[in-house]
């Protein structure tokens, strides 16, 4: 079995107190575990002077291999190309993408420097699996190095439609760093069919069986891996003492009145101000819904070094204020909004006890907390899922209540369908749903990726076709 060799920006090293970590982190050094892996990436630290310096440590079969990073062409690289830049563009947000050609040569300069720091610790047999936007060009730099390993990419966001992408100064530069790797995985059928469109008509590359892309003189397999959880411990986890104290307490605050729940990083994408809107739409539309449900949003607060985070939180400040000031009673209030982090046990707890989970991104390339909600519920008497059409998470969660985001009046009556909903039908999406999640897990989503991977060779398409 060749070594799984892991890149991400941020690695999540073994805690102290021998606590996991909880999800997709837990799902990705399990894989580790089985392969001997190494886990390379960012250390955490950024450094005013001196050279980076690379930390290592194991744990069990893994090594973590973590470099800090130089301060000038952090903030370039993370708080200006990767989340000024790719991130709006590929979540739609044409309008808030600030392009500058340093954030551009930041980003270049780290993946280069993580090029060139992880060059050394490979064996030829590795198998490199190289994680989201913020190290598209790495795999690029690898091969200008030399590496003829086989290389992964996953990207975790979506991919933006050719219109939005080639707004981007530079976008054929970026497509092409993705043709330096063998597999291109991606959350959902539609990114895929944004990346064949992007390189078939604008790159005049060609597509063969679906699945083969060949540009910029190579060929590339893209597949899609929906991200999943692990079903069965976080359905455990809800179930557990610590978790039902949660719920218990949560639900003995809300004295018999129904409870909605969010919860999200506080970022622009997951569509907070709208879904706030909606919720005021909702008790507009619906006055027997005064006093008689409460929505609890968590929202810990997220990059907070990039101005476009910060005028997300002014504004939803504002309108949670707006929306308990116009419909609060001296013995209620509508909207219950937390700016803070909770540990996955005390989530699973809330989404316990919520009879509506309100997930409604504008974009998002999976969202897991859809996921969450369906598997922490009881399974006699189960919530309802009310997701955006624009989540990863509806090409397979359709069994939800699927709405437009930007339709107040559409979510505001989803909220009511839901809170209306009988058990019978209830129990029959909530099966359907699980039927979902248990299907493609996280556990199938690494073990698809790595065997696909590990299985990589020549494309069908043969230069001497085209
Ligand atoms: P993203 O990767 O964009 O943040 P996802 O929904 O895919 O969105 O994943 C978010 C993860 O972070 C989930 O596992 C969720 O439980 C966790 N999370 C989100 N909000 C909180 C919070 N307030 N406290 C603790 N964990 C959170
Ligand atoms: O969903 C994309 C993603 O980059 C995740 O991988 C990560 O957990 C989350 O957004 C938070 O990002 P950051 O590492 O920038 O805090």
């Amino acid at each position: 079995m060749s070594r799984l060799v892991m890149v991400s920006n941020r690695v999540t090293l073994p805690r102290n107190d021998g606590q996991a970590a909880g999800g997709l982190a837990v799902a990705l050094e399990e894989a580790l575990q089985q392969h001997q892996g190494l886990w390379f990436g960012w250390s955490g630290t950024v450094l005013d002077e001196g050279e980076p310096s690379l930390h290592e440590q194991r744990r069990g079969k893994v090594r973590y291999a973590v470099l800090d990073l130089p301060r000038d062409l952090f903030e370039a690289y993370y708080n200006g190309y990767a989340n000024r830049s790719l991130w709006p563009l590929f979540h739609f947000r044409t309008d808030l993408v600030v392009y500058d050609r340093n954030f551009e040569a930041g980003y270049l300069a780290i993946n280069r420097l993580f090029g060139e720091r992880l060059a050394p610790l490979l064996n030829t047999d590795d198998l490199i699996w190289v994680h989201d936007y913020q190290l598209i060009p790495l795999g690029r730099y690898l091969r200008g190095l030399g590496c003829s390993q086989r290389m992964g990419f996953f990207l975790h966001i979506p991919f933006p439609s050719p219109s939005v992408l080639t707004t981007l100064p530079g976008h054929a530069d970026l497509v092409q760093s993705l043709f330096a790797y063998d597999l291109i995985g991606v959350q959902t059928e539609a990114d895929r069919r944004a990346l064949r469109e992007y390189v078939v008509h604008e790159i005049g590359g060609y597509c063969c069986d679906d699945e083969w892309l060949y540009a910029f003189g190579r060929s590339v397999r893209v597949e899609v891996f929906p991200v999943g959880i692990d079903v069965e411990d976080f359905a455990h986890l809800a179930g557990t003492i610590t978790a039902r104290d949660y719920e218990r307490r949560l639900r003995s605050s809300l004295v018999g009145r129904e409870l909605i729940v969010g919860v999200d990083r506080l970022d622009y994408s997951k569509g907070l101000p709208q879904r706030f809107a909606a919720f005021e739409r909702l008790l507009e539309r619906h006055p027997e819904h005064l006093g008689g449900v409460s929505f609890l949003q968590i929202a810990p607060s997220s990059r907070e070094d990039v101005p476009e985070y910060n005028d997300i939180r002014n504004t939803l400040e504002t309108l949670a204020g707006h929306i308990n000031g116009r419909f609060a009673d001296f013995d209620w209030a509508p909207i219950r909004y937390l700016n803070r982090a909770l540990s996955r046990v005390a989530l699973a707890g809330f989404y316990r006890c919520a009879r509506i989970g309100l997930v409604t991104p504008l974009r998002d390339g999976m969202n897991l907390v859809a996921k969450e909600y369906i598997a922490a519920q009881d399974p006699d008497n189960p919530g309802v899922l009310v997701l955006s059409r624009f989540a990863g998470a509806a090409e397979q969660l359709d069994a939800a209540l699927i709405v437009n985001p930007y339709d107040a009046d559409a979510v505001a009556e989803a909220i009511h369908t839901g809170l209306q909903m009988r058990v019978h039908e209830r129990r029959e999406r909530w099966n359907t749903l699980m039927a979902a999640l248990r299907d493609y897990d996280t556990r199938r989503w690494r073990e698809s990726f790595v065997e696909i991977l590990e299985a990589s060779q020549e494309s069908p398409l043969q230069e001497a076709e085209i």
